[in-house]
């Protein structure tokens, strides 16, 4: 049976993929016409399979290959490989020992005073803003995202913060910018700023004694006690701080967003605040786990605005999926956004319902309904501690203000490696005890 899809085209399909606004609109819109199952075109990729029914996307959960081209523009960032497309058998122990770090409660434990004071410095910036003046939330709330990957990634040991944040900045405007037209400069600034990052990890690395600092990184004493060598290490924290960045700004601001549009569910996540923290400013790490309601908003928004838009697998055997063979080879992306949009298992989908995720109309869902983190054997492995760092800073905006849409403000969402705010989210931000 051949799999359903648009007829194809001379361009190889890039023409689609542009009119549509960039693959995860393209990919909502191709699943809403031709179903779960659909074959495109995509420059790179010779067979090119989405799949947006939880149910049939179970038998591609044991695929543990990334398609090579698809990620070759972040290659130039490491040294030891391009650790998105790693082989499976050196990256199981990866994922191991990387799961043992950022999986863990000890480690998101020891670094929660460190995120409630970053968290809380941003809430204090946005206190002295001239009142009625709108706040950026993405620019704001991913360099947050990345001032605490970087003091988790790196540790206390950092002489200079403000430099390695700078330094990243730079290098992924550089790289991503690759991806989304040429730039002419830069790419001199980029190579410096990458080896200021490289020299940093060493000095981290050099420092490192087992059982020394209380704020060292645990990331890097895990990877160095592991024996790991320093090239990899070094690539270890530029993907952690790559995948950690954005995709945590974002989902907070994405939350925020919908809160602002929905004052019925920013009551009910205030009422719940003030009855978990009373008169604290900031949630201690054990609240979280009392935070349930706030915990289902953060969920739905995830389910509407998935940070990570899509994920993307490359078949290693020939495979049977509703029917149709796919080859040995052939790409198979998981279009995230459009698994978080199919009515069979969303009624209603693009309304914002938090209750969604009670545990009882959760259980009732298949497994993979909901995948803001992939699946598989290349799922994220900081979704953990993703959501302690997302929820906390929620926690603590939440708790102080409440947030109104910026009149006039248009937001658009477009995929920019993450599902991004294309003109960023404008919201006024006010005290709640006035209002
Ligand atoms: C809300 C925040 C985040 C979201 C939505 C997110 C989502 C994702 C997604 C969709 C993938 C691809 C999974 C796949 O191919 O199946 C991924 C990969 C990854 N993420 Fe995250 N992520 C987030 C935060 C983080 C954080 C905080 C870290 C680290 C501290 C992290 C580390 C990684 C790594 C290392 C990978 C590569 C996985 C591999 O190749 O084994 N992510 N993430």
């Amino acid at each position: 049976m051949n799999i359903p899809g648009p007829e194809p085209q001379a361009d190889g399909g890039v023409g689609a993929v542009a009119a549509a606004g960039g693959l995860h609109t393209y990919q909502l819109r191709l699943h809403a016409e031709y179903g779960p199952v659909v074959r495109f075109q995509l420059p790179g990729a010779e067979t090119a399979v989405s799949v947006a029914d939880p149910v049939l996307l179970e038998a591609t959960a044991g695929i543990d290959k990334r398609p090579e081209r698809l990620f070759a523009f972040l290659a130039p960032l490491f040294e030891t490989g391009n650790l998105q497309v790693m082989p499976a058998d050196e990256h199981g122990p990866w994922r191991r020992l990387l799961l043992s770090v950022l999986a863990g409660r000890p480690s998101h434990e020891r670094h929660f005073a460190q995120f409630t004071a970053l968290a809380t410095a941003l809430a204090d910036g946005w206190a002295e803003r001239a009142c009625g003046e709108p706040v950026e939330l993405q620019k704001d709330l991913t360099a947050l995202s990345l001032r605490m990957i970087c003091a988790y990634a790196l540790g206390g040991e950092v002489a200079d913060p403000d430099g390695v944040v700078a330094a990243f900045e730079e290098v992924l405007t550089e790289h991503l910018g690759q991806l989304y037209g040429p730039r002419a400069e830069g790419a001199e600034r980029s190579r410096e700023a990458l080896a200021h990052l490289r020299a940093t990890v060493d000095r981290v690395v050099a420092a490192h004694r087992p059982g020394g600092r209380a704020d060292s990184s645990d990331l890097i004493g895990a990877l160095v006690e592991a024996g790991e060598r320093p090239a990899r290490i070094r690539d270890t924290v530029m993907v952690t701080m790559l995948a950690a960045h954005h995709t945590t700004g974002v989902a907070v601001s994405w939350a925020l967003h919908l809160l602002g549009r929905h004052p019925d569910v920013a009551d009910r996540v205030a009422d719940e605040l003030d009855r978990v923290l009373g008169d604290r400013a900031a949630p201690d790490y054990a609240d979280l786990r009392r935070l349930t309601y706030l915990d289902m908003v953060l969920k739905e928004s995830m389910r509407l605005y998935p940070p990570g838009p899509y994920g993307a697998r490359e078949t290693t055997e020939a495979l049977v999926l509703g029917g149709y063979e796919i080859p040995a080879g052939a790409t198979i992306f998981y279009p995230i956004w459009a698994v978080h949009m199919n009515p069979d298992h969303w009624p209603q989908p693009e309304k914002f319902v938090p209750d969604r995720f009670t545990p009882e109309a959760a259980a009732g869902r298949p497994r993979l309904a909901y995948i803001p983190f992939g699946l598989g054997p290349r799922a994220c492995e900081g979704a953990g501690l993703a959501v302690v760092e997302a929820q906390l800073v929620l926690a603590v905006l939440l708790k102080r203000f409440r947030f109104r849409p910026a009149p006039g403000h248009e937001v658009t969402p477009i995929e920019r490696f993450v599902l991004w705010a294309a003109d960023d989210i404008r919201m006024i931000v006010s005290p709640r005890a006035s209002g």
